[in-house]
């Protein structure tokens, strides 16, 4: 059974980065201990870059097990991996090529396959392999980054999308509302297999949505996409700023608790 989501909240992004990046080496090497490997799947966004930075720069790097590490994606922008959109560009400058992973532990998205279908299937064809699991069996990743919208997206399954519907497929392919328009995605049912979920937010930009999600057990999951977010047997940890988190009321009442 799962508990229902643990919060951090930090200051400021750095801080942000800085904790998360304590808790990704910590989770990984309990990962690497329990079962003697970690699979991660990276996440596009500016808070997960921050963490990637933070990352390569934490005192804990240098005498981490890299080499017990598969870094695998959970969304990609349909552009050539050199393109300045690419999740894996990214991904791969600020945290791979700085850590020196070898080729072979990095599983990217083929987001400039021309038929985004195709590349879709084959990322579940890689996933299915990698993680040994056959139809209609759901890989498990130890530790799943994740970034949010403002709209309450995660990955790229965005608000009214018939991806947020799909039970069966491991990878899809969907519409972004906004920037590169097509992108390939996992879906739900990957997402809450995963045995750790960390979500990665900061801005004022983000609070209502962390609201929405967070607090209003109502709002519909199809128009708020975070909110399918509720892991099998996992956890989910939210990192966050003071200016995502703002407009929490838990963290109003503590506030004004603590004023009293
Ligand atoms: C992407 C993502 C996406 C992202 C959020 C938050 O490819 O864009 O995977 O889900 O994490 O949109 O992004 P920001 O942190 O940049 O707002």
């Amino acid at each position: 059974m799962s508990g229902g989501p643990e919060l951090r909240i930090l200051d400021h992004l750095d801080e942000v980065a800085r904790e998360a990046a304590e808790f990704v080496l910590c989770a990984a090497e309990e990962s690497v201990a329990r079962s003697g490997g970690c699979r991660v799947a990276l996440s596009g966004g500016t808070t997960p870059k921050a963490l990637f930075t933070a990352l390569i720069t934490s005192p804990g790097t240098s005498k981490f097990p890299w080499s017990r590490v598969r870094f695998f994606f959970g969304d990609e922008r349909c552009v050539a991996p050199t393109h300045p959109e690419s999740n894996f560009g990214m991904a791969d400058a600020a945290l791979l090529r700085p850590l020196k992973i070898e080729a072979q532990r990095v599983f990217r998205m083929r987001g400039e396959d021309e038929q985004p279908e195709r590349a879709a299937q084959s990322y579940e064809d890689l996933l299915r392999k990698e993680f040994g699991v056959g139809v209609p069996d759901i890989p498990r990743f130890d530790l799943l980054l994740l970034g949010l919208g403002d709209d309450a997206h995660m990955a790229s399954l965005f608000p009214n999308t018939s991806a947020l519907d799909e039970r069966r497929r491991l990878v899809v392919t969907n519409q972004a509302p906004k920037g590169v328009a097509q992108r390939l995605t996992i879906t739900v049912p990957v997402i809450n297999h995963a045995r750790t979920i960390l979500f990665l937010v900061t801005g004022s930009g983000k609070a209502p949505a962390v609201r929405t999600v967070l607090e209003e057990p109502d709002a519909a999951p199809a128009r708020y996409p975070a909110r399918l977010v509720q892991p099998i047997d996992g956890r989910v940890i939210w990192f966050l700023d003071r200016a995502a988190a703002a407009t929490l009321q838990r963290l109003t009442q503590a506030d004004s608790s603590h004023e009293e």
